[in-house]
């Protein structure tokens, strides 16, 4: 288990470094993400590279007993950099340039930026390939995170090349974007242009492609940093930082290219359901590459300094979310820094080493925490086979949700999917984020609301689960286009209507009760399991095989179906003719689970307890509610003594092997 930070020794004065190494060992570091930012001390000129500062700290680091994850600094050009290059500045839909003067302005595609972060990145390895501090490779630093496409020339030219290996011809292109509306039919490659600002809806065939083609050209810049680093002797594991489910980059299509997945992630302390979005984070985590540990490579250890209102984390919150992280499935709990900054954006940004000193709170549970995880033993890595709900969360088809010119054009697909997601957090099931392709006969229930783009092997996967057994509770706006984002032959569920048992006709989109003007308003639903109210669409749907389990009970489809239940194969299908609100989508997941006869993974817990499987471990956190009496007895991880209750106040975490518990 490694505990540690991002390490920026360039921002202070060398004297610092020793009582860096110090109190790191205090606090029980053991890793620390290096040289993240440090291009411009690195190469300070095009033809210069300075290492010295390099070797001392990276020596210094290793007679400390401190290992390094070293970082490619290819986040952060230098000025030199953008003065004599100026084409690698990324730009806007408006052609606005994204200049120097913060980090990331950089174009992913531009020819010069990537020899440029080729060339710094093979001189690393050359340099500290071998030294025997560093135990893992950290390229680059959350791609995507701040410029989230790029429009400029340099991604025009890409996105041709892109288009021409993707196409072969243009009048493939042509048909998959169907061009012969509103006359964009292209008579060659060297005739397109990215998305750029246009007079009103853009192709969505040309933007679904763009958002591939940017998720594929930040790939591209890991990749060839990944192999430069290889072809240099580089052996240890590469990673880099992913930020949960983060719509830019299509961490599905990634994952694999990654040795380890490592993630960041700073829930609100403010929203006290934000532990739950964490759990999401995690357990996507957990899903993209299965059965494999990952690393929390940064978290907060207090306020953040990027939010309209920072909240402080409370007294035992950083120590709760660290254990929740390593229930499901972190090897490493690493954190946004190690020392306070005294300049630049981030200078009251909580970190590790506060600028209060070590007589502080927040010291104090660094060091506490640092102490728990190295007396943990080797833990299992997560198992395949941990969760048993599969909630369906797919990055093409969150862009296709997202695109314009729906029956509804607001809907926040992330939001939506974390609304699930936090209905089943309640009620203990463990829960894997896989996209459709992935669901299959391990998991009891698949909720997959909202799965607008549905590409044929995903369709095939869900119809193989639902006839095997499985349950699947799907729609509204299901099953509507293809993976070019266009109508199949047929009209609506075109391929899960036969697993759904229903017929959609027609859309209807809802505006809220006390929205002011015209439209017509949510609609209230009853079903013998509950009633909620029906948001953002009422559909017009008929049951052909399945059965009416509730109907909208007001509005203008008062009395029609509004929640089907279909039998197909030895499964069931649910569909749901519009989005219940937030109690809504807690009473459709309650029945369910139920349906699918889907047991919490530990009975009678309290909703602010959470309890989370990691192969033969289970973690509980009391994420800052009252104290709850468990009972439940085993060996527990951390002491090795046999428990035979569970107490937890707020904050307070405690892990069992399951072989050992018992409950009740
Ligand atoms: C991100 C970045 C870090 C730092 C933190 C601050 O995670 O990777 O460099 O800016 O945010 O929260």
């Amino acid at each position: 288990m490694h505990y540690g930070a991002d390490y920026n020794p360039d921002q202070w004065p060398e004297d610092i470094w020793p009582d860096d190494i110090a109190r790191m060992r205090e606090a029980g570091v053991t890793l620390v993400n290096l040289g993240i930012f440090s291009w411009a001390r690195l190469q300070p000129e095009e033809d210069r590279f300075d290492f010295a500062w390099l070797d001392r700290i990276l020596d210094l680091l290793h007679e400390g007993g401190i290992a390094v994850d070293l970082a490619t600094p290819t986040a952060s050009p230098p000025p030199w950099v953008s003065a004599k290059y100026p084409e690698i500045l990324p730009q806007d839909e408006r052609g606005a340039t994204y200049w120097p003067g913060a980090r990331q302005h950089y174009a992913p595609s531009s020819p010069v930026y990537r020899r440029l972060a080729a060339t710094v990145a093979a001189a690393l390895a050359d340099r500290y390939a071998d030294h025997p501090a560093v135990v893992m490779w950290h390229v680059n630093n959350e791609y995507g995170c701040h410029v989230h496409a790029d429009y400029s020339d340099a991604a025009r030219d890409a996105f041709r090349r892109w288009l021409t290996d993707r196409y072969g011809s243009i009048e493939s292109l042509n048909a998959a974007w169907g061009t012969d509306v509103w006359s964009q039919r292209y008579g060659s490659f060297d005739e397109i242009v990215p998305p750029r600002l246009a007079p009103c809806s853009r192709n969505p065939h040309q933007l679904l492609d763009f958002r591939r083609f940017t998720s594929d050209m930040l790939l591209e810049c890991f990749l060839l940093e990944r192999d430069v680093l290889r072809a240099h002797g580089a052996t240890q594991p590469i990673t880099t930082n992913f930020m949960g489910a983060f719509k830019p980059a299509d961490y599905n299509r990634w994952a694999e290219h990654l040795d380890v997945l490592s993630d960041d992630c700073y829930p609100d302390p403010n929203d006290p359901e934000s532990f739950r979005d964490a759990a999401f984070q995690r357990d996507l985590m957990r899903s993209l590459k299965p059965g494999a540990a990952w690393y929390l490579m940064e978290q907060s250890t207090g306020a953040v300094n990027w939010r309209q209102a920072n909240a402080p984390k409370a007294p035992g919150q950083m120590a709760a979310l660290s254990a929740q992280a390593v229930g499901r499935g972190a090897d490493g709990i690493l954190f946004f820094q190690w020392r306070q900054s005294v300049s630049g954006p981030e200078r009251l940004h909580s970190a590790m080493l506060p600028h209060a000193g070590t007589d502080t709170r927040s010291w104090r549970e660094v060091v506490a925490l640092g102490a728990d995880l190295a007396a943990l033993p080797p833990l299992p890595p997560p198992d395949e086979r941990d969760g048993h709900v599969a909630l369906v969360f797919d990055w093409e088809n969150w862009w296709g949700v997202e695109g314009l010119d729906h029956p509804h054009n607001g809907i926040d697909y992330y939001a939506e999917m974390h609304r699930w997601y936090r209905a089943l957090h309640r009620r203990h099931a463990q829960v894997d984020i896989v996209p459709p392709e992935r669901v299959d006969d391990r998991y009891a229930l698949a909720v997959a609301p909202l799965l607008y783009l549905l590409r044929p092997a995903g369709a095939a996967a869900l119809e193989r689960f639902v006839a095997g057994g499985g349950h699947l509770l799907t729609g509204p706006f299901s099953d509507v286009v293809d993976e070019h984002d266009r109508l199949c032959p047929g009209g609506y569920l075109t391929r899960l209507g036969p697993v759904v048992g229903i017929r959609l006709e027609d859309f209807g989109a809802l505006v809220p009760v006390d929205a002011v003007g015209p439209g017509e308003r949510e609609a209230l639903v009853k079903a013998p399991w509950g009633g909620f109210r029906g948001t953002v669409h009422a559909e017009e749907i008929e049951a052909l095989g399945a059965s009416v389990e509730a109907r909208f009970t007001t509005g203008r489809r008062r009395g029609h179906a509004a929640v089907t239940r279909n039998t197909h194969g030895r499964g069931v299908a649910r569909y749901l003719a519009t989005l219940p609100d937030e109690a809504g989508v807690q009473t459709v997941v309650d029945a369910a689970l139920a349906d699918a006869a889907v047991e919490p993974t530990l009975p009678g817990l309290p909703e602010h307890v959470e309890v989370a499987r990691r192969g033969s471990m289970l973690t509980l956190v009391n994420h800052g509610g009252p104290v709850a009496e468990i009972a439940l007895s085993g060996r527990d991880v951390l002491t090795g003594e046999e428990v035979s209750a569970v107490r937890l106040a707020a904050w307070d975490w405690r892990m069992l092997w399951e072989d050992t518990a018992t409950t009740g």
